[in-house]
């Protein structure tokens, strides 16, 4: 009657029927086996899980659900299983375990080849180990580099002195002073504070890393990237993603070209020129090494490099205003070490313990990578015997372990002290401090990153008195997106010079 009704063929009723039927089982049956084999965890909505659930500040919410689910637990979120692993000793298994490498099969721009820091497998270990061949022969980690990042902190430190306005933006400048660290490695040349090219790659690269998130719909439900270029004309955050990203990959086609026309037997300075001569090593093969994946690559070099970096040393003067009295003691040191005519050199940290104190402080506060860039398990695993099936997302909790009160005593509050030995003369680096991650996947650029943190710290404070500009109220508000960032940018006061 009813099909009679609507006209409807029975025949193809009947199919529709059983479609759907056989859809709905298989449905239901990888419900609950997945349920059995995952570790527990809060429910979500049909098709897109938890992932409406997901607050602003994501990793105090999982930091929270780890207290009623446990330490290792799991969720659908969009189209992925997602376990997240909360607690120090399952945060080192997982450090140590081989399939808990690979990074999801999406990207995290959608519509983007892969670059290193997104590829899993054998294409990863390839292109990782051999950007690290290039980077340490042409400096990293290595005495020549520490000597161009100390001209590049003379540079810094005498735009500071001749800044004319009463308040500096300390991560503008900063910014720029940090990514030349950077792009000495990569291209092989810094570039001028006023040069529009530097002032616009550094644009770029903060609006691209202002606008992901770590929760993106188009990481976790995958099938939205068929509807990538829709979206792009309805998402504000994605389209500016997208076209700065775009923006920061043709200035780097730029330097590529120019290394390009460089002779071919001149010797190799910097990334670039290495990757190239790798590409041509491997012309004859099908290999990972082409022209897209080098611009990739050095475009989030130059990312992970710059930024990270630089919003450490703002949370760090925010420090040194908000606690003057710790101020005070690395002033002390640097009179007792090096003196305030000397630059800094990095063998000087060994003398300096206080001064290491308040730099592992600083990383283990600010935690900047509160959760781990993500990881994929390429293949059925455990961590602390809870089962991790093939494909899941894993996702790192450093935050619960940084601010874990059965680590740390008063984990809330800032406390160098408690990096230093109980007579003061040591510095001690807990084994639970872990913002470079760990493992062989963690960040490649950990040498660099602690020089540079130490050198601009010590060249500041030698140089000058933090002091925020007047009136001006400080806050620790900070943006949770990728990384977590202050709200408000430091400011700080014309800084009044210490040899004056
Ligand atoms: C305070 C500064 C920095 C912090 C807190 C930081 C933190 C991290 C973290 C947590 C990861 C994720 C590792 C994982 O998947 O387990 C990472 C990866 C990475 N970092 Fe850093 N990083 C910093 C500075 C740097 C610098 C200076 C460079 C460049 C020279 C760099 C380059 C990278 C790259 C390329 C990756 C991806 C590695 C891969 O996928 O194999 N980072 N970093």
């Amino acid at each position: 009657m009813f099909l009679d009704h609507f006209n409807v063929n029975p025949t193809l009723f009947n199919i529709f029927c059983t479609c759907t039927t056989v859809w709905l089982i298989k449905y239901l049956f990888n419900f609950i086996n997945r349920i059995r084999k995952l570790p527990p965890g809060p429910w979500g909505l049909p098709f897109v899980g938890y992932l409406p659930f997901i607050k602003k500040d994501a990793y105090i919410q999982m930091t929270e659900l780890a207290k009623k689910y446990g330490p290792v637990f799991s969720f659908k979120c969009g189209q992925c299983d997602v376990v997240v692993i909360n607690e120090v000793k399952a945060i080192e298994e997982a450090f140590k375990n081989n399939y808990l490498l690979a990074r999801p099969n999406t990207t995290f721009l959608p519509g983007h080849n892969p670059s290193f820091v997104e590829m899993s497998g054998e294409p990863w270990k390839q292109q990782r180990r051999v950007a690290l061949t290039i980077l340490r022969n042409v400096g990293l980690g290595k005495s020549t580099l520490e000597e161009k990042i100390k001209e590049e902190i003379g540079f810094f430190i005498d735009s500071l002195k001749q800044s004319k306005s009463k308040e500096v933006d300390f991560s503008e400048l900063s910014g720029l002073s940090v990514a030349n660290n950077v792009s000495i490695l990569l291209f092989g040349h810094r570039f001028e504070y006023d040069d529009p090219i530097g002032i616009e790659m550094q644009r770029n690269m903060k609006l691209v890393s202002d606008n992901v998130e770590y929760f993106s719909k188009f990481m976790f439900m995958p099938s939205l990237f068929f509807f990538v270029s829709l979206a792009a004309k309805f998402s504000s955050g994605l389209k500016k993603v997208t076209s700065n990203q775009k923006k920061l990959e043709e200035k780097i086609t730029e330097e590529v070209t120019k290394h390009k026309e460089k002779k071919a037997t001149h010797e190799i300075e910097d990334y670039i020129d290495g990757y190239l001569q790798e590409m041509d090593k491997h012309k004859d093969s099908k290999t990972s090494f082409n022209i897209e994946t080098l611009r990739r690559n050095t475009a989030d070099f130059y990312a992970a490099g710059s930024g990270t970096t630089t919003n450490t040393l703002s949370f760090m003067m925010l420090y040194l205003i908000t606690y003057p009295e710790y101020q005070r003691k690395i002033r002390d040191e640097i009179k007792q070490t090096i003196g305030f005519e000397r630059q800094p050199d990095y063998e000087d940290r060994n003398s300096m313990p206080f001064t290491m104190a308040f730099i592992y402080e600083s990383l283990r506060i600010s935690t900047i990578t509160p959760l781990n860039v993500h990881r994929r398990a390429s293949r059925d695993t455990k961590v602390m015997n809870y089962l991790i099936p093939k494909d899941t997302l894993v996702i790192l909790n450093f935050w619960a372990v940084h601010r874990d009160p059965n680590l740390w005593n008063d984990p809330h509050s800032f406390k160098p002290e408690r990096f230093l030995s109980d007579d003061g003369t040591q510095v001690i680096k807990s084994p639970y401090l872990m913002p470079f991650s760990g493992g062989k996947r963690s960040c490649p650029g950990v040498t660099l990153a602690l020089i540079e943190l130490f050198l601009y710290l010590v060249s500041i404070v030698q140089n000058f008195q933090v002091l925020a500009p007047e009136g001006d109220k400080i806050s620790d508000e900070v943006n949770y997106i990728f990384f977590r960032m202050l709200k408000k940018p430091v400011k700080l006061t014309h800084f009044h010079s210490l040899k004056d």
